[in-house]
């Protein structure tokens, strides 16, 4: 008996520390990288690399993501869930809307997880996994955007806020979110990410690795899908690609 009831206590101490460990980021800081996901690489899961500027910050399709002074670079070393590993884009995505759009900004998202102010694109999270490391990179215009030659406008912030400030306000909510995602599924985050989902019904072109769709988009669904409708009438299941409208 008496053994029993330590093991039981040393259980639920060590439940307590797993608890603790899971709410606590072990943060990196460096003055200038390559790019935080590729040093997140061979950092353990619960890390979080932040940079003040990278000089090979990448975005999503293998474009550049240009990367000066005063922005937010971060990645977060997390664990892999499995086949529901790509929701997590999602999960990402939501916690940071959450965060700016509580200062009181206009924050939406495109699918499947561009940040927008004002319509103009704000921030970009890029996912990749290696093993069972999934490498979440957040970058945030705070001060500056860059002038590029694309398809969509990009914006700053604009508010008065540090990088580390508000990177751990985004490491808040998403402790949060991630921990709603564990216990009660994707659900609440799927219902929550709509309210910020931008385009719904309208005319869109997707573009995906070797050809661009146009079409309505009809829906996002349960899986993290974008079902766009095609001229045709047909549904097609877009789980991964860039959203133009027009
Ligand atoms: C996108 O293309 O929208 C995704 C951009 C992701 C940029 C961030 S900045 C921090 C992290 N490190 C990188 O090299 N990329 C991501």
């Amino acid at each position: 008996m008496v053994q029993n009831g330590k093991s039981r206590f040393f259980f639920i101490f060590f439940e307590k520390y797993v608890i603790v460990f899971c709410m606590k980021w072990k943060t990196v800081t460096l003055n200038e990288t390559d790019s935080t996901n590729l040093q997140a690489l061979s950092m353990p899961i619960g890390t979080v690399v932040r940079a003040d500027v990278q000089t090979h910050g990448k975005g999503r399709f293998g474009n550049k993501w240009i990367s000066p002074a005063g922005n937010l670079y971060m990645s977060v070393v997390l664990k892999t869930y499995a086949e529901k590993t790509p929701l997590i884009s999602f999960v990402v995505a939501l916690s940071v809307a959450e965060v700016l759009h509580s200062k009181g900004l206009d924050i939406s998202l495109k699918w499947p997880n561009d940040i927008l102010l004002d319509r103009a694109k704000v921030g970009g999270i890029l996912l990749e996994q290696h093993d069972e490391k999934l490498i979440v990179g957040i970058g945030i215009n705070i001060v500056s955007h860059p002038v590029l030659d694309i398809p969509y406008p990009v914006t700053h912030l604009g508010i008065d806020i540090s990088p580390t400030v508000l990177m751990d306000e985004i490491l808040t909510t998403l402790n949060y979110f991630l921990d709603r995602f564990e216990k009660q599924g994707f659900l609440p985050i799927y219902t929550l990410y709509k309210q910020y989902l931008m385009g719904l019904g309208c005319h869109v072109r997707v573009r995906l690795p070797n050809q661009t769709l146009e079409g309505t988009f009809k829906d996002f669904s349960e899986t993290g899908a974008l079902l766009l409708e095609l001229p045709n009438k047909t549904i097609q299941h877009v789980t991964a690609g860039v959203v133009f409208f027009e």
